[in-house]
């Protein structure tokens, strides 16, 4: 059995906790299987943290995900918490995740499973066979530029600021990262950004491409503006391989990305840091849908997009192509089944709870290596 992998649940609000907990049953099952050990530990994130240290990370659970091999975390938020300062809102727990761990290179796929062509809101024709892979920029841009606040002008007025601010640097890592997925794949990258409004976009544009020429020379590098992409996602998706953008446009292009998909409920991501002398890189591997409390507790959220997260998790961070392949092809089998949560339901389809969607993953990973 390989060696034990460290790592870190961290569940925290609405739907994660009962999403992870499906995970946790796979990493159990591998386990049982002699596929893989795993060390595990949990911890709370988010409301859950505000809720027990009155902080949405406490320095104790950053420390632990330091230390781990790979952390998985459900989903943060929730209006209990929606009245809190902003430095202490749930959201602020993953941000400083991202932040501290220097997570930059989020890898966001929109695959279109074949069950669930029909479930997307565009026609069939435009989503089937779909594979495309955002990579968002995770730790700079708006997000974190300063100065950034809310002031009071002498007039008594307000003026909220935030500020774009990009480095060569800080370019050319993530950039690294699309073009070096992008060989694995179909050797294409489109850049995208607002050069015809934004300095920091017209840098983006001009290093980006600098890169490419010295290095990747054999990828196809294209640019597009960010309101064109988003425009070419809903008419023409397929015609993207690998997009390679900011923190901001990355955030609203991969969520109009996940609905091609047919749901948010299916979409997983990685969020990868640089790699060290080993090779290896500190990595945190979450759904793209939110704690959805709407939902949350009922056993009706779709689990899935947490268990395509941890086949990330075992692609990249323990490069075990394997165990990925076995989930990734678990989740499609139950698809085929028929089986959907509330999220894809379909007519003819037939519904089925969070717990039961596990069950059946858990059936279908049985049934290939019995
Ligand atoms: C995402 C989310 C986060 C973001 C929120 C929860 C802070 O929307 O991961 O896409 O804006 O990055
Ligand atoms: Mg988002």
């Amino acid at each position: 059995m390989p060696s034990n992998r460290r790592v870190l649940l961290l569940p925290g609000d609405g739907i994660g906790p009962e999403c992870v907990a499906q995970v946790t049953r796979v990493l159990d099952w591998m386990g049982a299987e002699g596929l893989a050990g795993f060390d595990i530990e949990e911890d709370l994130v988010g409301g859950a943290a505000i809720d027990a240290h009155g902080v949405p990370l406490a320095d104790a659970t950053l420390d632990k995900a330091m230390a781990a091999d790979a952390v998985l975390l459900g989903a943060v938020g929730g209006p209990k918490w929606d009245g809190l300062p902003f430095e202490i809102k749930p959201e602020r727990g993953l941000l400083k995740l991202r932040k501290e761990m220097e997570l930059f290179a989020n890898l966001r796929p929109a695959l279109c499973f074949e069950a669930l062509v029909s479930a997307s809101t565009l026609k069939p024709e435009i989503v089937q066979g779909l594979d495309i892979m955002i990579v968002r920029e995770l730790t700079g841009g708006i997000y974190f530029g300063e100065p950034r606040g809310i002031e009071t002008l002498p007039d008594g007025s307000r003026r909220g600021v935030n500020t774009q601010t990009y480095t060569t640097g800080e370019i050319h890592r993530v950039a690294r990262v699309a073009f070096e997925l992008a060989a694995k794949r179909d050797r294409r990258v489109c850049s995208v950004e607002k050069a015809n409004v934004m300095e920091s976009g017209v840098l983006w544009r001009e290093e980006v491409q600098k890169l490419h020429d010295a290095n990747y020379a054999d990828i196809a590098l294209s640019h597009m503006y960010a309101d064109n992409c988003a425009m070419q996602l809903v008419r023409d998706p397929k015609q993207f391989d690998v997009i390679v953008t900011d923190n901001l446009f990355g955030d609203l292009l991969s969520d109009a990305a996940a609905m091609l998909t047919g749901s948010l409920g299916m979409l997983p991501s990685a969020s990868l840091g640089a790699a060290d002398a080993e090779g290896n890189r500190k990595a945190l591997y979450e759904p793209v849908h939110g704690s959805a409390p709407d939902i949350a507790g009922q056993d009706k959220a779709n689990p899935l997009a947490c268990l395509l997260s941890l086949a990330m998790m075992l692609r990249y961070s323990f490069d075990d192509a394997r165990g990925a392949d076995l989930v990734e092809g678990a989740v499609a089998r139950v698809l085929d089944r028929g089986l959907r949560t509330a999220d894809i339901m379909q007519d003819g389809m037939t519904q089925v709870s969070t717990g039961a969607m596990g069950n059946a993953v858990l059936e279908e990973l049985g049934s290939r290596t019995r």
